[in-house]
């Protein structure tokens, strides 16, 4: 047999200055999640990476702002950060920080091979200097007016309304953040990447990609036709990575540089043979990320990893869209959204809200939270076709045969029986190839529509009837129905994993239907004889009542200011 590869899969890192909604979920944690679950049981030695996005800025004027220590103030939402995405069950093999020193030293292993390799120039920048704060502000420490689209609250790195990527130096009207004060360009030494070097390489490698969706390649390309620039990568910031060039001591790297370097540390922070994943041509990497990451995704960050010449290169960028709610955008002052601290307390299942989220995964466009689809996609598809389906036939196995179904003997397979397996095989492929594209939503709605199959199965072969008159043959319609029973627990574990396992339990099999090659075994190799144990009521319906509820709680967001100081009470 062909050796597998192996798959090393990373979400974008949180900024570590609030608490994670929904949205950050839908647009990276989740998705990488279901691929990395895909790629451990089809047998892939799978690596799954993540942290918190703590250097630069961002983070230094979340705490400032609240006036919280910066390290106190970032080991906490780090904690929270982690305890959420457990909730959720995204099962990182490594949910690190980029604080941590392995990251610092491997982000200056980079550097100095860059700059060894030609790719560093040093030159002058206008940076902003406020008088009134005595320093200069770089980042996030101004805001303006966007040049592109004309939002008012633009930051100096990035416009988070029409998602350009900016130097503060293009804002109108800048001012600083800190003290609202009015700035002057000054001129300071920093060190570039010179990406602009590197232009005519990383069009070839865009345009030869296969598995890249169309909207993340025509963005990417059309910034290379934009033209690309050298980009700074130091700041005068003192919270960061250090730059060990001599002369620029003082400043830290830029924190997009060092970020995606993150996605390295973390992997070496966990694996001996970390190199395997990263070096080796028998690897695949794939990128989750939020429409805001894709140029730092398709040009930033595979510009680095040429200019440093011994790491691979991204197979898949997997760059979603916005999540919307109800209408507007997520906005925790506004008390616009759902927000993650809260959903534990609700009580509804991790994996009712995996299934809507799912099918909301901005895949091709911005998608819309709504409470009122979430009770009906819930009440519908997952409890009224799939829920009601393992019910279905656990409970006739367990009530009517004895709870043993065995394996018929060949030649007493009806037309309806044979069609039942063919769709089996078939839908297992076409999610397959869907999963591979990281077509995950897609994928979804064809595991949802096999299990729609089984409902219309037993419909058709009303085994209730049977049971007096033909109780050999309604056994062989369960067999059936049992083997595609636990075909759907192994397709939905990615999605669904508590709810699978508890399905496979019922079912009365041994191990996990995420298990290692959990997934080639799945519409074969049924056992010959198996018994069922005792079902149990997998969920309970939404009702309108409970989800008014809900909707009041959870949009409750905590602000930062709110939440360190419930976090003091608690000590
Ligand atoms: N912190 C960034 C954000 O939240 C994402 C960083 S992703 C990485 O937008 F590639 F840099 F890791
Ligand atoms: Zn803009």
């Amino acid at each position: 047999m062909e050796k597998k590869k192996k798959r090393l899969i990373t979400a974008a890192l949180p900024y570590i200055n609030n608490v994670p909604h929904l949205g950050h979920i839908v647009g990276s944690h989740l998705p990488a999640d279901i691929f990395a679950r895909y790629c451990r049981a089809k047998g892939y030695e799978t690596v799954f990476v993540g942290g918190t996005d703590e250097n630069g800025s961002t983070s230094e004027i979340a705490a400032w702002k609240i006036g919280i220590p910066l390290d106190k103030f970032s080991n906490t939402l780090h904690e929270e950060h982690k305890k959420i995405y457990e909730w959720f069950g995204i099962s990182y093999d490594n949910f690190s920080r980029t604080t941590k020193e392995i990251h610092h030293k491997t982000t200056q292993e980079f550097f100095n091979n860059i700059y060894k390799n030609g790719f560093i120039k040093q030159g002058n920048m206008k940076v902003f200097y406020s008088e009134k704060d005595k320093m200069f502000l770089p980042d996030r420490y101004v805001v303006g007016e966007c040049p592109k689209c004309g939002y008012k609250e633009a930051s100096g790195d990035q416009c988070e309304k029409c998602t350009s990527v900016l130097d503060p130096s293009q804002l109108k009207n800048p001012r600083s953040t800190i003290s609202g004060s009015k700035l002057e360009l000054r001129e300071t030494e920093h060190l570039f990447l010179e990406l602009d070097k590197l232009s005519e390489k990383l069009r070839k490698w865009i345009e030869s990609q296969k598995l890249w969706r169309e909207q993340v390649k025509s963005l990417a390309l059309g910034w290379i036709k934009e033209g690309l620039k050298p980009r700074c990568i130091t700041r005068d910031l003192k919270h960061g990575v250090k730059v060990p060039l001599k002369g620029f001591e003082d400043k830290v790297f830029y924190v997009w540089f060092d970020a995606p370097i993150g996605y390295v540390s973390f992997t070496r922070e966990i694996r001996k043979d970390w190199e395997n994943f990263w070096k080796s041509g028998k690897s695949e990497i794939f990128n989750f990320l939020g429409k805001d990451n894709i140029p730092f995704h398709t040009i930033f960050w595979p510009g680095i990893i040429m200019a440093e010449g011994n790491f691979n290169l991204p197979k898949n960028v997997i760059g979603l869209q916005y999540l919307n709610y109800e209408g507007k955008k997520f906005s925790k002052s506004k008390g616009i959204g759902v927000f993650c601290e809260r959903l534990p307390e609700l009580g509804i299942k991790p994996d009712i809200w995996r299934h809507y989220l799912t099918e909301l995964i901005p895949e091709t466009s911005d998608s819309e939270f709504k409470w009122d689809e979430f009770r009906d996609r819930v009440n519908s598809e997952l409890i009224g076709n799939f829920a009601n389906y393992a019910n279905r036939v656990l409970n006739f196995i367990y009530t009517k045969l004895g709870g043993v179904v065995e394996k018929p003997k060949k030649g007493k397979e009806e037309k309806i029986d044979s069609e039942l397996i063919e769709k089996i095989k078939t839908k297992k492929r076409e999610t397959e190839e869907l999963l591979e594209k990281s077509e995950i939503r897609k994928a979804y709605s064809g595991i949802l529509d096999l299990s729609s199959e089984g409902n219309k199965y037993i419909n058709d072969t009303e085994p209730w009837v049977l049971l007096k008159s033909n109780p050999e043959r309604t056994k062989i319609i369960f067999y059936n129905a049992a083997y595609l029973l636990k075909t759907l627990s192994v397709l939905f574990a990615p999605y669904i994993p508590e709810t699978s396992q508890s399905v496979w339990n019922q079912l009365g099999l041994k191990g996990s239907p995420q298990d290692k090659n959990a997934w080639d075994d799945a519409g074969k190799n049924f056992d010959a004889k198996f018994s069922v144990n005792k079902p149990e009521i997998l969920f309970k319906k939404l009702e309108s009542e409970e989800i008014k509820k809900y909707k009041s709680l959870a949009s409750k967001g905590t602000d930062l200011k709110e939440f360190f100081d419930n976090q003091s009470k608690k000590v």
